[in-house]
């Protein structure tokens, strides 16, 4: 009876710290994976996700989220979603339609509604602002569009041995209205198989959707390989030919567990995750790549966890 968690980044934390009590006391990995991402979904200081997401272009919020049920294999995804503050609990009542289950804009709004969602605006007045100065800053060509995708991704393993996964993200800041990333795309930015083990993705969606990340992930699991070198290698492996084929590789990240509650990663940028197992106390880490391109997992510094506060702090003076 074994259980565990792991999300992306570092904004997880809170989320994974509340909700690996309801894991531990025997909540569903449904219920558990929603209850995490709800949480980042609703703090407006995180600025790739949910209320207070960085918009579009155009100024607007259009989110993209998934949900999937690793042992009935249910998923429902939303894309370019407005006015909803959270697109992962419209994933997840989507996941309960035989048809229809991924919808888009107006449809994936429609649905929300008639389903009793409130609508509501989710820029915040300091989003705004970043999104004017940005403006700004591109027309006086100081600055190219397109940084910031922070997707929160999570794999979820519940004492019952079921297993989840799911993606929530506001997408490329400054993305074209109707840009769709790899968040919402089963296989792309998650997939999971309770008789193996799950994944989830971060990073540019135009690249990470071109190999199916996840889903390779959970091949190589069911393949044998540990989920440490099953991230490791899909990533690699995926670079390599995209550089041969593309000539661009942008900013990839990987975490993945299986049905065991034994956890892997890869990156080739410096990225945070945050985990909590049966035997592991919700904990931070923080990963790169070394020189010589050996995967580095370490605990953040204090002096880290001061800045990283810092910069949240500053979102809402
Ligand atoms: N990975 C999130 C996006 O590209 O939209």
């Amino acid at each position: 009876m074994t259980y565990g968690m792991i999300a992306t980044w570092r904004m997880a934390y809170e989320g994974v710290i509340h909700q690996s009590e309801h894991l531990a006391d025997g909540s569903s990995a449904g219920d558990v994976l929603e209850g995490v991402i709800k949480e980042v979904e609703e703090f407006a200081n995180f600025i790739s996700v949910g209320y207070g997401g960085l918009p579009n272009e155009d100024g607007t919020v259009q989110l993209d989220a998934a949900f999937m049920d690793g042992t009935t294999f249910e998923t429902g995804a939303v894309a370019g979603l407005e006015n909803i503050k959270n697109p992962i609990s419209v994933a997840r009542k989507l996941s309960k339609e035989r048809f229809n289950s991924f919808l888009i804009a107006e449809g994936a709004k429609k649905f929300a509604v008639k389903n009793g969602f409130e609508q509501e605006d989710l820029l915040t007045e300091k989003s705004k602002e970043k999104w004017e100065e940005k403006k700004k800053k591109i027309e006086l060509k100081e600055m190219t569009p397109y940084d910031g995708h922070d997707t929160i991704g999570m794999v979820v393993l519940d004492k019952a041995n079921h297993m989840a996964a799911g993606t929530s993200s506001s997408g490329l800041f400054m993305k074209k209205n109707g840009r769709v990333g790899d968040s919402p795309l089963p296989g792309s930015g998650f997939y999971v198989d309770s008789d193996i083990g799950g994944a989830a993705a971060t990073g540019l969606g135009e690249d990470l959707m071109k190999g199916m990340l996840s889903y390779e992930t959970v091949r190589k699991m069911e393949e044998g390989l540990s989920p440490e070198d099953a991230a490791q290698r899909t990533l690699e492996e995926f670079e390599k030919k995209l550089e041969r084929k593309y000539g661009k590789v942008g900013a990839m990240s990987l975490v993945c567990m299986n049905n065991k509650g034994e956890w892997g990663i890869a990156t080739n940028v410096e990225f945070t995750f945050v985990i909590a197992t049966k035997t592991q106390k919700p904990t931070i880490y923080i990963s790169n790549r070394s020189e010589d391109g050996q995967l580095i997992i370490e605990k953040p510094t204090k002096e880290w966890m001061k800045d990283y506060q810092g910069n949240l702090n500053n979102r809402i003076e």
